[in-house]
């Protein structure tokens, strides 16, 4: 019986947690597996200790290798695991190798499955996310989206509307329960940063893995920090990369290893401007009304850019784009995101809940 998460990844974490604190608060029984896709204690146990997460039940300790190896080891650790824990429902976050092998998993087995962060299309097939999120969704009892966009593509298709809960944004609950702990001012001091200063993130195969596009992203954020400094916490996939191109010699550049979630966000926070390929950065953003330049040609979060201060663009866009943000007057904060207002945990812990009473 019960509620079974399964998260292995940075973004994973920041998803979960506000669904088990608000699961907790009504007392359901709950399981958490993590599988062990994320192992550094940048990436992962700081998160648990920030965030309030309960120690994992399970630690699968998977790690990394290629898409077969690492989905297949995935496969069969959570088969074992699943088996022997039974489950009512399996609840599986965002579109990561993790989630897509729990879900395969749940599938074979016949448990019900819920995904949170459903109907994200990018429209890119070569992003491994977005094979992840259309396998996920054809597969799943209970759909969690959080934009109406989301709801939209799931319609399209086929998935059965009944099914779709459309419940805001749960990465979006965590980040205003920790709102008050964010101190932008001590997490730039502790840094050497100026006043004004950007935050850069990026770890997209798309601009990392390929050492063209390494080169090309690492001219353009020279090119930017020329005017700008910038601290750039860089995920371990983008670092050989990016030092390979450059980027750690240029003046106004801060190369950080990855930080933990409140002394990011505080850097977030009190920054001019961000520029990034992540998904859950383009949402934060967007709630802390702080410009955000994303370095790619897709998003999958559209509303963002509707609703929030993103703005999609090319490497050699770059500087010049930075360069408005920075002259331009703000902009009056457009109305965020709907129901991206700190409730989506308990709204989601309200339907998990329903379900497991109407399926005893
Ligand atoms: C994964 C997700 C991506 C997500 C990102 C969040 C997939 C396909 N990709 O990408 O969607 O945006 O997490 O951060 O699931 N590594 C370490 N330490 C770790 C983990 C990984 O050094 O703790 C290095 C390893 O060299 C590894 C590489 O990073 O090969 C990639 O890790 P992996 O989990 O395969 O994908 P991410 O790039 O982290
Ligand atoms: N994050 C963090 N420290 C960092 C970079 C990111 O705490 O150095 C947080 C931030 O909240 C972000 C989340 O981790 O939204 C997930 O980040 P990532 O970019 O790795 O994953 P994506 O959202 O692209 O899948």
């Amino acid at each position: 019986g019960g509620v079974l998460h399964v998260v292995g990844t940075r973004p994973n974490f920041v998803k979960a947690a506000p669904v088990i604190a608000a699961l907790r608060t009504v007392g359901c029984e709950q399981v958490l597996v993590h599988t062990g896709q994320h192992y550094d204690a940048r990436l992962s146990d700081v998160f648990f200790r920030q965030l309030d997460l309960p120690e994992p039940d399970t630690h699968l300790g998977v790690g990394s290798g290629s898409h077969a190896r690492q989905t297949a080891d995935l496969l069969v650790a959570l088969e074992t695991e699943l088996t022997a824990r039974a489950p009512a429902l399996t609840v599986v976050y965002g579109d990561v190798n993790s989630t897509l092998a729990a879900a395969l998993v749940a599938a074979k087995l016949g448990i019900p499955l819920a995904h949170v962060e459903a109907g994200l299309r990018s429209f890119d097939m070569a992003m491994p996310e977005e094979v992840n999120r259309r396998l996920v969704d054809q597969l799943a009892e209970l759909l969690f989206a959080t934009s109406p966009e989301a709801v939209g593509h799931l319609a399209r298709e086929g998935v059965d509307p009944g099914r779709v809960h459309f419940v805001g944004n749960p990465m979006i609950d965590t980040l205003l329960t920790h709102l008050d702990r964010l101190d932008p001012a001590a997490a730039r001091a502790a840094h050497g940063l100026p006043e004004r200063y950007g935050v850069v993130t990026l770890h997209r195969p798309a601009n990392v893995d390929d050492p063209e596009a390494a080169r090309a992203a690492a001219r353009a954020l020279t090119e930017a920090a020329a005017h700008l400094d910038l601290a750039v916490p860089l995920h371990p996939r983008g670092v050989t990369a990016l030092r390979t191109a450059g980027l750690a010699d240029a003046p106004g550049v801060h190369l950080l290893e990855p930080l933990g979630y409140l002394e990011f966000m505080s850097l977030v926070r009190g920054a001019a401007a961000v520029v990034t390929d992540s998904g859950g950065v383009q949402e934060e953003t967007t709630v802390l009304g702080v410009p955000c330049l994303t370095l790619r040609t897709t998003t999958e979060r559209p509303i963002t850019v509707t609703h929030g201060t993103n703005r999609l663009v090319r490497p050699e866009e770059l500087a010049p784009a930075l360069h408005k943000v920075l002259v331009g007057a703000a902009s009056t904060p457009a109305e965020g995101p709907p129901l991206w207002d700190g409730k989506s945990g308990p709204r989601i812990a309200r339907v998990l809940t329903h379900w497991l009473e109407s399926h005893d």
